[in-house]
This record gives structure tokens, C-alpha cells and sequence, in this order.
């Protein structure tokens, strides 16, 4: 490396050569099996695009994404009291999601199989406990036919995804789906790869959210549905006991059958980027 490379560059790109060659030694890796895993890669990027990150999805099924998650939490909780746990973003969350107002329902067109539930919750300071006004807490979650809406001709643009603003109290309220398991893509290198592997595809059922504030380190995590199946297992290994949430009845609400309180508690940012 040249002089002009960055320290953190420098160590680590120099960890990750020196851990690829001891990898390639160690399981005497041929021309073939090397120019098998080229081909993949080469696989993953042509069939991404804005909708589709299959390069990350190969990292979920390595537990790479994961794994990285869990040092940055790590670092995290160090500092100061516990913040909400995090998980891994995966490959469905879009940037240009809508802003929606408090109570909608981003369920447009609920599915037969669907049960719509009331979630809600407050997103607090996690040092003074105090509520986060104009907190945006980002969702999305697939339907019950395993699809996200970009990956489902039938499902309208946006569909079961939505920002929401919290208000003067922290809070925030909408209605969405109970989710349920689904099987990630197999039409791709990932799935190629589970396939080789002898693992199944399953994740179990999540709903995604994103929270971010001014002044705060934004949290992006996943609840777990504890009465779900795969929650030993999740194909991307992105389950933790902190993250598995209860569904409970909900009575008086035409809307809603189900109920599902979700607080978020953020830490203020104390590091500066560059
Ligand atoms: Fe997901």
C-alpha cells in the first residue's frame, strides 16, 4: 500500500489480504473452486439493481452482515446505558419510502391469510428517558406471501412500508401486518449457495424498523414474532433474545384484532465522522 492510503484502510485491507490468502492455503483452494466463487460474485451484481441487493444477501446467509452488526452494537453499549438492540437492515429497506401520518394503515390491500395489528410505541432518550419528538421510525415488512412489495407485481408501490414522526409525547402509531415467516430469494447466488450448503431459506417472522433522530445514533433493528417458527434458525442469523416481541388481543378496534407495544430508546451522538 502507498503512503497516501488512510490508517484504517491500511489495516483493514492489510487484515483482510493476509486472512483470504490464509483461507486459500489452508483449504488448498484450486483455479476451479476460486473462479466457481468469481462467477457467483459476478452473479450477485448483475442481478442488483436499486430493488435488489443480492451481495448483501449473500453476506446474511454468511452471518457476515450479522456478525458486523453485533461488533458495531457492541461498541454501542460500551458507552453509556442500553440502547434498543440492533439487527441487520437486509436487502428490502428503500430509500425513498413515504412519510405517512400517525394510524395509517400500511397494509393497502390486506391479504385474505393477513391479521392486521395496532402497533405503537415511544422513542425516548435512553440516558434521561425523556421522549424524542420528530423522531422518524422507518418499517417495512413482507406480506404474507413472503414477498416485499418490490419483489410482488401485485402489491401496490410501497405497500406495508411507511415512515412515521413521532409527536410532542415520542410516540408513534400505526396499523401493519402480523408477519409471518418467508423464505428469502432462491433464485440467485444466495439461494445457489444455501442449496449447496444443505440449508433451507427461512426466516422467521420480523418486522423491520429504522429509527433516527437529530442529535441521535439511528438504530436499525428487526422484531421477532415469539410464537414464530425458524427463530432457532433464521437462515441470516439475525435473531436475539432482546428483539422477540409479544403479539397481544386487542379488543374495541375495528380495525385491529392484534396489539403490539414497541419502545425505542436512542443514544445521543457523541463521535463526530469525517
Ligand atoms: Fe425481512
Amino acid at each position: 500500500m502507498g503512503p497516501s492510503a488512510s490508517p484504517r484502510m491500511r489495516e483493514v485491507m492489510g487484515c483482510f489480504i493476509q486472512h483470504i490468502h490464509d483461507f486459500a492455503r489452508e483449504c488448498n483452494l484450486t483455479v476451479d473452486e476460486w473462479m466457481a466463487a468469481v462467477k457467483m460474485i459476478n452473479w450477485a451484481g448483475q442481478m442488483s439493481d436499486d430493488k435488489r441487493n443480492e451481495g448483501q444477501l449473500m453476506c446474511d446467509i454468511l452471518g457476515l452482515e450479522s456478525l458486523v452488526d453485533d461488533i458495531t452494537y457492541q461498541k454501542a453499549l460500551k458507552s453509556g446505558k442500553p440502547v434498543t438492540a440492533s439487527a441487520i437492515l437486509g436487502p428490502f429497506w428503500r430509500a425513498d419510502t413515504p412519510t405517512r401520518p400517525n394510524g395509517t394503515n400500511i397494509s393497502e390491500d390486506t391479504p385474505e391469510d393477513g391479521q392486521l395489528v395496532y402497533m405503537h410505541g415511544r422513542v425516548t432518550d435512553v440516558e434521561s428517558g425523556e421522549p424524542i419528538p420528530n423522531a422518524t421510525v422507518d418499517i417495512w415488512q413482507a406480506s404474507t406471501n413472503g414477498l416485499y412489495e418490490q419483489q410482488d407485481p401485485n402489491q401496490k408501490e410501497h405497500n406495508l412500508r411507511g415512515k412515521f414522526v413521532t409527536n410532542s409525547h415520542g410516540e408513534y402509531w400505526l396499523y401493519c401486518l402480523r408477519p409471518t415467516p418467508y423464505p428469502i430469494p432462491n433464485d440467485g447466488p444466495a439461494g445457489k449457495l444455501l442449496t449447496l450448503l444443505d440449508r433451507h431459506e427461512w426466516r422467521p417472522a420480523h418486522i423491520h424498523l429504522m429509527a433516527l433522530a437529530d442529535g441521535y445514533k439511528p438504530i436499525t433493528t428487526q422484531i421477532f414474532d415469539k410464537d414464530s417458527a425458524y427463530l432457532s434458525d433464521d437462515s441470516v442469523f439475525a435473531v436475539k433474545e432482546g428483539l422477540i416481541v409479544s403479539f397481544a388481543e386487542r379488543k374495541q378496534d375495528p380495525q385491529a384484532g392484534l396489539e403490539l407495544k414497541y419502545d425505542i430508546r436512542l443514544a445521543r451522538c457523541t463521535e463526530t465522522f469525517s
